[in-house]
Order: structure tokens, then C-alpha cells, then sequence
């Protein structure tokens, strides 16, 4: 069970201190958004090397964006730990994970929405987290969409199925309110933007999001 707060709510004038300040977390969750792929624009590959400088926590690099197959490799080459991709905007998904891969870091598969899982369960060898989106892409404080959660079970049964260990991530919307049913339909890492920096302590909002799906946990 992995915390990944969302630099999206945070201060951008002070991403080093906000970086900082989740270092109980597991990942610093990095939305980059292009305004094509999404209606918004937030930073891209100069400042996520500049935070892989400053960063205690690894790098979630969350694309969305345009072109994958052309750009994510970039995030991996800039030291990102994890890069995830989305499936609606990538030509080649396979050829894209593996290139991930053979960059020495983990790549992560979004689906949005009213995109359905099935048709990429055959991915999965090549994958090392999928990401199941609880809101539409492109904006933080949106509100958390629970019909996703049966996606997240199947996508767990495909995981299960699979057998391998591949990492199942939910991201929008994701709260005190709503983690649990989350980490009950089988995610095991949790993105939380205004739920972490929307916090006066922030420290604590992230050890209460944890508190809350370890008792979730799978054995
Ligand atoms: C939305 C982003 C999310 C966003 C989550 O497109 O991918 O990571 O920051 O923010 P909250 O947790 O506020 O919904
Ligand atoms: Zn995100």
C-alpha cells in the first residue's frame, strides 16, 4: 500500500519545500499536462530534472500528454522512477513499456474514464503499474468517480490472473472519504493532490490516507 500525493495542489513557487514536506509518502505523484491531450498545461521535462535534483521521494511522472511513444522516454532519461503513459494517446503501448523498461525505470499504463480495460490485458508482462483515472484527466480537485471502481476489480482479476506484480494505482478525487473503496476494490497506490496539500498538516493528512488502507491490505 504506496502514498503518492500529487504535486498538482501543491505551491509551484516552492516545489522544492513542497517536496519536502511529503517526504513521509512513498512517491512524489508529477501530473504533466500538455493542453492536448488534456485541456490543461502544467510543466514538463526541465523541471521534472530539476526536481529529480531536489526530490527525497522517487518520481510518479504522470504523461499526459500527446505522443508518448516520442516524449516518455525523456522522464525515464531524466532519472523518473516510475512513468506512466496514457493508453488513448500511444501508438504503440508495447514497443513504449519495453523502451521504459530498457531505461531502467517502471512503466505504468493510465486508462481514462470511459476507456475500458479489457482490450490491453494482454499488456500486462510488459507493464509494472496500471493506472485506473477516478476523475477525467486533465484537472486536480475534481470529484471522485465510483463507478471506476469496478475497472479497478477487474484490472485487479486480470493482475491476479497474470500473476505477476504489477502495481494497480487510482488517481482523482482520492480522499479519507473515498480510499478505502478504493484499496477494497484492489488498488494498492493511492494519488491525492488537494486531499495532501489542500491539508494544514500535511504530514498528518498522509499518515491518515495510509492508516486508512492498511487495514485494506492484501496479505
Ligand atoms: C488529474 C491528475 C491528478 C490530480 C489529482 O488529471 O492526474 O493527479 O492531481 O488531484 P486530486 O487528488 O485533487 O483529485
Ligand atoms: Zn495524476
Amino acid at each position: 500500500m504506496q502514498i503518492s500525493p500529487s504535486i498538482l495542489s501543491a505551491d509551484f513557487a516552492n516545489l522544492q519545500a513542497e517536496l519536502d514536506a511529503i517526504r513521509s509518502a512513498d512517491w512524489a505523484h508529477i501530473d504533466v499536462m500538455d493542453n492536448h491531450f488534456v485541456p490543461n498545461l502544467t510543466l514538463g521535462l526541465p523541471v521534472v530534472e530539476a526536481l529529480r535534483k531536489v526530490s527525497p521521494l522517487p518520481l510518479d511522472c504522470h504523461l499526459m500528454i500527446d505522443d508518448p511513444d516520442r516524449w516518455a522516454p525523456g522522464y525515464a532519461e531524466a532519472g523518473a522512477e516510475s512513468v506512466t503513459f496514457h493508453v488513448e494517446a500511444a501508438a504503440d503501448p508495447r514497443k513504449l513499456a519495453r523502451t521504459l523498461r530498457g531505461l531502467g525505470t517502471r512503466s505504468g499504463l493510465a486508462i481514462k474514464p470511459n476507456t475500458p480495460w479489457a482490450p490491453y490485458e494482454d499488456l500486462l508482462p510488459d507493464l509494472d503499474m496500471v493506472l485506473v483515472m477516478t476523475v477525467e484527466p486533465g484537472f486536480g480537485g475534481q470529484s471522485f468517480m465510483a463507478d471506476q471502481m469496478p475497472k479497478v476489480r477487474a484490472v485487479r482479476e486480470s493482475v491476479n490472473r497474470f500473476g505477476g506484480e504489477v502495481w494497480i494505482q487510482v488517481d482523482g478525487g482520492v480522499s479519507a472519504a473515498t480510499i478505502e473503496q478504493c484499496a477494497q476494490a484492489g488498488a494498492d497506490v493511492f494519488v491525492a493532490g488537494s486531499a495532501v496539500y489542500g491539508k494544514d498538516d500535511v504530514p498528518a493528512a498522509i499518515s491518515q490516507l495510509r492508516s486508512l488502507v492498511e487495514a485494506h491490505a492484501r496479505p
